[in-house]
């Protein structure tokens, strides 16, 4: 497994631009199935996940190839049941329900595991599928999900924690082939969720209300091959405003969607960072002394519990006490014991991390738990005094392209460590 040996204390300079969206890309891939014509998606990072979900698509019968940033699928013959042990080591890969019970009226998809940042239910997806008249039973660790034909109905998504984003894409896909109108009340609002519809109605579908929690989908019977550019991805924005700001640097993020990251921006500036907007890109640095913020995640257009463990990196070097309120994952917190590791003084107290930030960090070997865990492990190393280990870093690769190189890029020194 590989690792990154990082020497903090290096501001970061210069430019960074921002890869396509991951969590906008898994989707739209899963949406080429409801399609026997060609598909070209653009702007497609180069992700494990990405990968991972192309050979998905290949199990399930697609023809898929993958070169400089597009994606070509083709889903002439496909057939309903997914790979067991591909879709249960990525839970991304629900997402494949809703598609192959449109086109196919059966799905048969390994029922996802939980994971470090909490139980991951499914209770929505499901009742979502079945509103719109799908049989479904639990069995042997699969979902098997029957229609003899879907027709729209009303249904609500929101949940405990607020609407789903991959429940929402599930229905929103199963409702674009269903008979009559779906209204998904409640529905995710996140720009990814967006991005998907967009790339539905360039297929053919009818929805209306992009964006809003109302979404009101008029299925049609047959949908069509489309070409689609993904958004930038507002995490790893998100993510490099952050380490710049926690690095004392001043760094230029091209292609970022400021309309996506109002939450972020609104925190970093609240906390002293000076973020100048030009025409797709924002440039970051630091205006003097930071100040501590309390935040709580929320989803879309609150701020974003991806971005929270950076945000928590960023708050342990900042001096004074912050409070971060994790209100959309139950135990998201797996990145406060490695941080403490470096020397960041933070207890939990329930859904919050109280931060009495500003004690220097000093490097050490650390391990990551999950994605944005890795990212904040990352960012505290390059802040630390010192060399840090972060070991685990297929964590990272999993929804950062070539994040080393581009930290790189940027003066930090982050070397990959490849273990054979
Ligand atoms: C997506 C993102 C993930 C992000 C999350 C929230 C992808 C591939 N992943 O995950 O990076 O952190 O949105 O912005 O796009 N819930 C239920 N029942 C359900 C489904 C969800 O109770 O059936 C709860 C979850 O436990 C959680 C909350 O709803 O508390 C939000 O989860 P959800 O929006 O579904 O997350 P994902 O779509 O899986």
């Amino acid at each position: 497994m590989d690792s990154f040996l990082i020497k903090g204390g290096t501001p970061l300079h210069g430019e960074v631009t921002i890869s396509g969206a991951k969590n906008a890309t898994l989707p739209i891939m899963a949406a080429t199935l409801l399609t026997d014509e060609p598909c070209v998606i653009r702007n497609v990072p180069n992700l494990s996940d990405v990968r991972f979900m192309g050979k998905i698509l290949e199990s399930l019968g697609a023809e898929v190839s993958f070169h400089d940033h597009t994606l070509k699928v083709r889903a002439k013959k496909i057939k309903g049941v997914g790979d067991y042990d591909l879709i249960r080591k990525m839970r991304g890969s629900i997402c494949i329900l809703g598609p192959l019970l449109g086109r196919l009226g059966k799905a048969q998809v390994s029922l996802p595991g939980g994971c470090v940042i909490g139980a991951r239910p499914i209770d929505l997806h499901l009742k979502g599928v079945k509103a719109l008249g799908a049989n479904v039973k639990i069995e042997h660790g699969y979902i098997i999900a029957t229609a003899r034909k879907l027709h729209g109905d009303s249904v609500f998504m929101g949940g405990r924690s607020g609407p789903t984003v991959l429940g929402t894409a599930n229905v929103l896909m199963a409702a674009a082939l269903a008979e009559g109108v779906t209204v998904i009340e409640s529905a995710a609002c996140e720009p990814e969720v967006t991005d998907l519809a967009n790339f539905l109605v360039a297929m053919g579908a009818k929805i209306h209300g992009i964006g809003s929690p109302t979404l009101t989908i008029t299925g049609v019977k047959k949908l069509h091959g489309a070409e689609h550019e993904v958004i930038p991805d507002r995490i790893e924005a998100a993510t490099f405003a952050i380490a710049a700001a926690a690095t004392n640097g001043e760094v230029t993020i091209k292609r970022a969607r400021v309309d996506h990251l109002h939450a972020v921006i609104d925190k970093l500036v609240e906390c002293g960072v000076k973020i100048e907007r030009n025409n797709g890109s924002l440039k970051i640095c630091r205006n003097g002394r930071l100040k501590p913020v309390d935040i709580t995640t929320l989803p879309y257009s609150g701020y974003p519990t991806d971005a929270q463990a950076q945000m928590m990196a960023l708050m342990a070097v900042t001096p004074g006490i912050s409070i971060i309120t994790e209100r959309v994952f139950e135990s998201r917190f797996m990145h406060v014991s490695e941080l403490a590791r470096l020397g960041a003084d933070i207890s939990i107290e329930g859904p919050s991390a109280i931060v009495k930030g500003g004690k220097p960090l000093s490097g050490a070997p650390i391990m990551a738990s999950d994605l944005r865990a890795s990212a904040a492990l990352v960012i505290a190393g390059l802040a630390a005094k010192g060399m840090t280990q972060v070991n685990r870093v297929y964590h990272i690769d999993r929804g950062y392209e070539n994040i080393d190189e581009k930290l790189r890029k940027l003066g930090g020194r982050v070397e990959r460590i490849e273990e054979s």
